[in-house]
C-alpha cells in the first residue's frame, strides 16, 4: 500500500484521554489541582477535546472520586469540548451538574470484560445506557460510546469482528452519536483492527468512529495508520502515554499523544496541536508521578533539548 496525501485525511481530531484513562489507574493519589493543571496545559497546547474524568463508583476507581472538584476547577476555553465517563444514570446525574460537553457510555465486545469492568452483561449494560443517552441528548449533551476489547480481551482472548458489529449496532440503537473502537489491551495488529473497524462502519459513518489504541505491545501507531487508511480521522491518545485500565491487568497506557502527533505531523496531517507544548505537559505530569514520559518522541525531544 502506497500512501499519498490525497488518500489520507487532511486533518485529524485528537481527544486527549490522559486525565481520565491515563490517571484512573495511578495508585498514588493525584491531587485535583494537578489534574486541573494538566487539563489547562493540554488546552493551552491546542487540544480541542479532553476526556477529563469519570463518574463511577469511588470504591471501584478511587482516583476519579474528585470528579466534581476537577471539573469545577478547569478554566474552560471556548471551542474546547470536555468529556466525561458515565456508566449509569447515577453517574450521569452527578456529571450533569458539572456541564460536560459530551458524556461517554462504555461497553465491551467481550462479556467477561463487561462483567469485570462494569459488573453487568453486555445486554444489561445497554439497558443501563439507554436512559443515560436519552437524558444526555435531552439536555443537549453529546454522547459517545466507548467499545472496549474490540480486538482482544484479557479474559476471553481474540474477539471476533461480528461481536464488535453487534455492540456497535446496540450502541447505535440507543442513540449513541459516535463510537470509539478501543483496543483495551493493545494486542491489535493492523489487519485485525481494520476488520473490527469494518464491522463498526456497518453501523456508524466514518466521521463517527474513532481509534482508541493502547500501546501495550507497541502496535498503536501501526494500527493508527491502518485506521487512517480507512478514512478514520478521530483518535484518542494520552499525554506522556499515561494509563491503563484497572480491569485489564498488565495493559499499559494509550498511545502517547506526542507519538501520535509526530506521526501525523510527519505525514502533513493537520491537528492544530503544538507538539512542544504537549511534551511540556507530559513532562509536568510525569515529574509529578516521579517517572519519565512513556513516549519515544518526548524522550527524543527532551534528550535533544538537554543536549
Ligand atoms: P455496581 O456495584 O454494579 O453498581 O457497579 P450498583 O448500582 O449495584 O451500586 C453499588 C454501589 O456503587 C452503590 O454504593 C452505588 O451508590 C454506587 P453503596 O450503596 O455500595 O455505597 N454507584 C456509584 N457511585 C458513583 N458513581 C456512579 C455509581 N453507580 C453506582 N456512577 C459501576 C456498577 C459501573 C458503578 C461500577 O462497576 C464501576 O464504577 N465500575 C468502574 C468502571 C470504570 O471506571 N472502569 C474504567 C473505565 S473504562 C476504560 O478504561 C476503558 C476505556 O478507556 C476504553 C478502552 O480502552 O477499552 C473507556
Ligand atoms: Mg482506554
Amino acid at each position: 500500500m502506497k500512501w499519498s496525501s490525497a488518500s489520507l485525511p487532511a486533518r485529524v481530531a485528537i481527544v486527549d484521554v490522559g486525565p481520565r484513562d491515563g490517571l484512573q489507574n495511578e495508585k498514588q493519589p493525584v491531587p485535583a489541582a494537578v489534574k486541573i493543571e494538566l487539563v489547562q496545559r493540554l488546552q493551552a497546547a491546542g487540544l480541542k477535546e479532553i476526556e477529563v474524568t469519570s463518574y463511577v463508583s469511588p470504591k471501584w476507581v478511587p482516583q476519579m472520586a474528585d470528579n466534581h472538584e476537577v471539573m469545577a476547577g478547569i478554566q474552560r476555553q471556548a471551542g474546547v469540548a470536555y468529556s466525561v465517563l458515565t456508566p449509569n444514570l447515577k453517574g450521569f446525574e452527578a456529571a450533569e451538574l458539572d456541564r460536560p460537553d459530551e458524556i461517554v457510555v462504555f461497553g465491551a465486545a467481550s462479556e467477561a470484560f463487561s462483567q469485570k469492568n462494569i459488573n453487568c452483561s453486555i445486554t444489561e449494560s445497554i439497558e443501563r445506557f439507554a436512559p443515560v443517552v436519552s437524558a444526555a441528548l435531552a439536555a443537549g449533551i453529546r454522547v459517545r460510546g466507548a467499545m472496549s476489547c474490540t480486538v482482544g480481551c484479557p479474559y476471553e482472548g481474540d474477539i471476533a469482528p461480528e461481536r464488535v458489529g453487534m455492540l456497535a449496532k446496540l450502541m447505535k440503537g440507543i442513540g449513541v452519536q459516535r463510537v470509539d473502537l478501543a483496543d483495551t489491551i493493545g494486542v491489535g495488529t493492523p489487519l485485525k483492527v481494520q476488520r473490527a473497524l469494518d464491522a463498526t462502519l456497518q453501523h456508524f459513518s466514518v466521521d463517527a468512529v474513532s481509534g482508541h489504541f493502547h500501546d501495550t505491545y507497541g502496535q498503536a501507531l501501526g494500527n493508527t495508520l491502518a485506521a487512517l487508511d480507512m478514512g478514520i480521522w478521530n483518535f484518542q491518545s494520552s499525554v506522556a502515554g499515561l494509563g491503563g485500565c484497572p480491569y485489564a491487568k498488565g495493559a499499559t497506557g494509550n498511545v502517547a499523544t506526542e507519538d501520535l502527533l509526530f506521526l501525523l505531523q510527519g505525514m502533513g496531517i493537520e491537528t492544530g496541536i503544538d507538539l512542544d507544548q504537549v511534551i511540556d505537559a507530559g513532562q509536568y505530569i510525569s515529574a509529578f508521578l516521579g517517572r519519565k514520559p512513556n513516549s519515544r518522541v518526548a524522550t527524543a525531544v527532551l534528550n535533544k533539548r538537554a543536549g
